[in-house]
């Protein structure tokens, strides 16, 4: 998979760092996805009053809206530490043990991708969750013994992009499951501006909403062309980003007034003149356009579906009209009749 603006978590360090500068560590911070927050905050305000561990949570949806931002705001507001891992990370139900162990009154143990845990490890989290009990086998054989400890109480938060990508029984233990969807162009513009003035990077309102508008309703995408803008504004420009210069810098990044890049192009104009539009089934998708079944359906189709460009079918994967249009493409390559007359 190509380098991408979009690409979960990954980067340089330098990059990393960048978007933890920019991270809100407040829920009064943090800004949209307001029904997700008004939650949050009530359950928090609630188990502190009870002077209680909050109950686990579940955030699903898209990459880069924040799922991990919230997680730590989670640990903050409640006033307690957390440790972070990621689903394919914990090999053996030993190292979920190991964690589970560490944990303090209260903490909170994030799991990233927890859709990807090992169904056999998932077991172990089952007591956790529940009863804030460890039970695990110890040894082989005939000597193998069962053994069972108390946990302090915790927080899990899980995080994935599908809730349905979870099985039943493990999304059933969630006592908070928050839905994180991609935020409106105005959402992301107040982001691009408080990045801004983080980064004591001059921009105007009609800069501020033409990157949002760029952005495919994603913060992380939203600070990482910033950052990119940033750069271009200073060289070629006098330094302030307008809209003017942010559109010319988006285009020179090929990113389009629909904030699509390369891959999504490909994508969509792959279905257009080797599928005549669709359907195509997914995994001929992914052998055509050389990109893994999973990014195709967690991180690409996502927005082109939010966006109504693209359409899931019992068939396959169809292009709408709307991409055509955007494209520039008339009927007649649409596969459609033309007119008679
Ligand atoms: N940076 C990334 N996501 C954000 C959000 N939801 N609010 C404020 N800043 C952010």
């Amino acid at each position: 998979m190509g380098e991408r603006a979009i690409a979960s978590n990954s980067g340089s360090q330098e990059e990393r760092d960048f978007e933890l500068s920019l991270r809100p560590r407040w829920l009064r911070e943090y800004i949209g996805q307001q029904k997700a927050k008004e939650n949050l905050d009530i359950f928090i305000r609630a188990a502190r009053k009870r002077q209680q561990a909050l109950d686990h949570v579940l955030l699903y949806g898209p990459p880069g809206l924040g799922k991990t931002t919230l997680a730590h705001i989670i640990a903050n507001e409640m006033g307690s530490d957390i440790k972070t891992t990621a689903g394919p990370v914990v090999e053996k139900a030993g190292d979920l043990a190991a964690l589970l162990t560490n944990l303090s009154e209260g903490d909170v143990l994030f799991i990233d991708e927890i859709h990807r845990l090992n169904p056999a490890i998932e077991e172990v989290l089952y007591p956790a969750m529940e009863d804030y009990q460890l039970d695990i086998i110890i040894g082989q054989g005939p000597s193998a013994r069962s053994i069972k400890l108390d946990l302090p109480k915790f927080t899990l938060v899980g995080a994935t992009t599908r809730a349905g990508l979870i099985s039943a029984p493990l999304r059933g233990r969630f006592g908070i499951p928050l839905h994180l969807d991609f935020y409106p162009v105005s959402d992301v513009e107040i982001i691009v501006h408080r990045s801004a003035e983080i980064l004591g990077v001059e921009i105007d309102e009609s800069g501020a909403r033409e990157l949002a508008r760029r952005s495919r309703g994603t913060p992380r995408i939203a600070n990482r062309l910033l950052r990119r803008v940033r750069d271009i504004a200073e060289v070629i420009y006098e330094g302030k980003i307008t809209d003017a210069v942010a559109a010319d810098a988006l285009n020179r990044m090929e990113v389009d007034t629909y904030g699509l890049d390369e891959i999504d192009r490909k994508i969509l104009l792959t279905i257009i003149d080797k599928f005549s539009g669709g359907p195509v089934g997914l995994g001929t998708l992914s052998a055509a356009i050389s990109e893994e079944k999973d990014a195709l359906e967690e991180i690409y189709e996502p927005y082109l579906i939010q966006i109504g460009f693209l359409n899931r079918t019992p068939r396959g994967r169809m292009v709408t009209p709307a991409a055509y249009d955007h494209f520039g493409l008339d009927a007649i390559s649409r596969g459609e009749q033309p007119a008679l007359f």
